[in-house]
Parts: structure tokens; C-alpha cells; sequence
């Protein structure tokens, strides 16, 4: 978890910029920037207008970064409980051609900085920590501040298994 009160301002390579999803314009980019960062996903343009209409899904906590090219290159998307004042990262995405250029960074930072704006005292977020597949996530939420504060262990019978 992390506290909001001092945060970074986001930097992005030239042609970069982050904003705020815009609504129904956007949702062909925002679903195709997730299922690049998440392939394979089950996420499409109907579940994705679902999601926009779930509570409290707010727009200006979805966050992009768009690419020179109109494509939409990482995403953040945070959910605001606003009775406690947090905010959860949920989920954080960057496409697999463009990662290790701080785009993960910025748009967190963005994010984050929404999330401030809207009334938010801090952040949260569940990365998977120590998972040979995902080295990732634990140490860019380090690098941006957040410390650890709890540890989900999960126990898996034999026959669940995937
Ligand atoms: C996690 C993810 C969003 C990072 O995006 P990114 O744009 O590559 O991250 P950044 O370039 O901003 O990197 C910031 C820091 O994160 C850490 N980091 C990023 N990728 C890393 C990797 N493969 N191994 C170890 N640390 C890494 C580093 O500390 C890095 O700082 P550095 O480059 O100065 O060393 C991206 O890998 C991704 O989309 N993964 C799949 C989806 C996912 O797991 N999302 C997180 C869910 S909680």
C-alpha cells in the first residue's frame, strides 16, 4: 500500500502522453491495449462496457498511455472506495512490445494522481510476489512507492488444479 501524498510526476518517452479514458469512443482501444497486456484474455468490447458500467467505475480512474500511433501502449484502471479514502490498481497492463520503457510507471503515476484528485488518501494493490512467471509486478509497485502491508497465501487441493 502506499500513501498519496508524495508522488513522482509521471514521465513518458517523446510522442507519449497519458489521459483518461473518454467513454464509449475509447472502448475498442482500451480492450484491445488489455488483451495485449493480458493475452490470453477473456476480456472483449461487451464485457468491457460492463465493466464501465460497474460501480464505482469512474473514467477519470481509467488511465492510458497513448502511442504516437493513436494505440493505446499501457492502461491503469483504479478503483475508488471512497468511505476509506483507497483506491485499488486492478488492473495494470502494458503491451509486451513496449514494456521496460517506464510506460507501467507513468501510468500508474497517473493513475495515482486521479485518485488524489478524487479524494483518495491511498492505494492498494495485489500483485503476485515471488512467482517465477511474473517478476514484474512486485518490483515496479516497489519502485513506485508502495510497501508491503499484507500476504495472500492461497492452498490449492491436487484435484483443483488448472
Ligand atoms: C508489470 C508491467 C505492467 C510493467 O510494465 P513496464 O512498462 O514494463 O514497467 P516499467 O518500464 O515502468 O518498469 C518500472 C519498474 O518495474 C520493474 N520491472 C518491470 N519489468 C520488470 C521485469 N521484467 N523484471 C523485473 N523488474 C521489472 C523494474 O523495477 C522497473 O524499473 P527499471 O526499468 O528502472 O528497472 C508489465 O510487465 C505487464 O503488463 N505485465 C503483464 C500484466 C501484469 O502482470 N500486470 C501487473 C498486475 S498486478
Amino acid at each position: 500500500m502506499r500513501a498519496l501524498d508524495d508522488l513522482p510526476t509521471p514521465e513518458l518517452p517523446a510522442g507519449y502522453r497519458v489521459r483518461a479514458v473518454r467513454g464509449e469512443e475509447d472502448v475498442a482501444a482500451r480492450v484491445a491495449a488489455h488483451r495485449a497486456a493480458w493475452w490470453p484474455s477473456r476480456v472483449t468490447e461487451e464485457s468491457y462496457r460492463a465493466v464501465m458500467g460497474t460501480w464505482p467505475y469512474r473514467p477519470e480512474l481509467d488511465r492510458v498511455v497513448e502511442g504516437p500511433d493513436g494505440r493505446f501502449a499501457a492502461t491503469c484502471l483504479i478503483w475508488f472506495d471512497e468511505r476509506n479514502g483507497v483506491g485499488e490498481l486492478e488492473p495494470v497492463g502494458v503491451d509486451p512490445g513496449l514494456r521496460r520503457r517506464g510506460l507501467g510507471r507513468a501510468v500508474c503515476l497517473a493513475a495515482l494522481g486521479a485518485l488524489r484528485e478524487a479524494g483518495g488518501r491511498s492505494a492498494v494493490v495485489y500483485p503476485l510476489h515471488g512467482h517465477p512467471d511474473h517478476p514484474a509486478p512486485a518490483p515496479l509497485y516497489r519502485g513506485l512507492g508502495f510497501r508491503e502491508h499484507a500476504r495472500t497465501i492461497t492452498f490449492t487441493a491436487p484435484e483443483a488444479r488448472g
